[in-house]
């Protein structure tokens, strides 16, 4: 019979995972510090969903990574980690304070060549960009998540693969009621399972971010 766990039996899994599975790494480690004295929200991937960027981007041979979202640079330095010598991420976010507290991050993870932090509104500088990426991370404001999703796939070739983050957000975009953030991500969800181009799965996670997910998806 499978019982209902407590969020306490996911935090004690997740500190086991973390200790088994993550080497401890300092530059991570104060990723994470230095957002939280620099009063940036504690928003970033688990380390293993970090973890998980890292592998994706290895699994896949990915050389060119377009990041939307880099707060301070977390998730950055795991996908540039990922990467080859001479592979790149292209991160965007459009908080000065937080692109200046990434860049120290992600030059202090050794990894400041393979990352370019694009400052301003993500649309805009998806405009900007031209060629194709092999790795899509959407991670910024929920609601414009369709638009780039329409605009990753202008990006695309068959095989991206696309990770957006935060489309289970406590499951209340299943309230027929939802708005704003919530109604963002069904409709992120029903625009991946209606896309012919897109082939796409989501995975529920429980973790000390609370209970949320990610979608995979790959770009047929
Ligand atoms: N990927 C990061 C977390 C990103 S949090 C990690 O896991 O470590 C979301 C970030 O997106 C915030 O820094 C926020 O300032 C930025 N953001 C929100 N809306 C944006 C927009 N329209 N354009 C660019 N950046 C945006
Ligand atoms: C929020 C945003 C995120 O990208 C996340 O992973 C968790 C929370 C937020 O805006 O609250
Ligand atoms: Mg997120």
């Amino acid at each position: 019979m499978v019982e209902h766990r407590s969020q306490q039996d996911w935090l004690d899994v997740e500190q086991y995972l973390n200790r088994t599975l993550i080497k401890a790494d300092e530059a991570l480690a104060q990723a994470v510090s230095t957002a939280q004295q620099a009063g940036l929200p504690p928003i970033e991937v688990a380390p293993t969903a970090g973890k998980f960027l890292m592998l994706l981007a290895r699994i896949s041979g990915a050389r060119r990574v377009l990041e939307i979202g880099t707060l301070a640079g977390y998730s950055t330095i795991w996908l540039a980690r990922g990467l080859p010598e001479d592979g790149r991420v292209i991160s965007c976010e459009f908080l000065a304070q937080h692109a200046a507290v990434a860049q120290e991050n992600i030059d202090r993870a050794g990894v400041g060549h393979k990352v370019e932090i694009r400052l301003g509104p993500a649309l805009e500088t998806l405009e900007t960009l031209q060629g194709e990426f092999d790795l899509v991370f959407i991670d910024a404001d929920k609601t414009n998540n369709v638009n780039y999703l329409r605009r990753a796939l202008k990006l695309s070739r068959p095989g991206t693969v696309i990770v957006v983050d935060n489309v289970i957000w406590e499951g209340q975009f299943l309230d027929p009621a939802a708005s704003g953030d919530e109604l963002a991500i069904r409709e992120t969800l029903e625009f991946l399972g209606a896309t012919e181009e897109l082939e796409a799965t989501a995975i529920q996670t429980a973790s000390s971010k609370g209970w949320d997910g990610f979608a995979v998806v790959v770009v047929k």
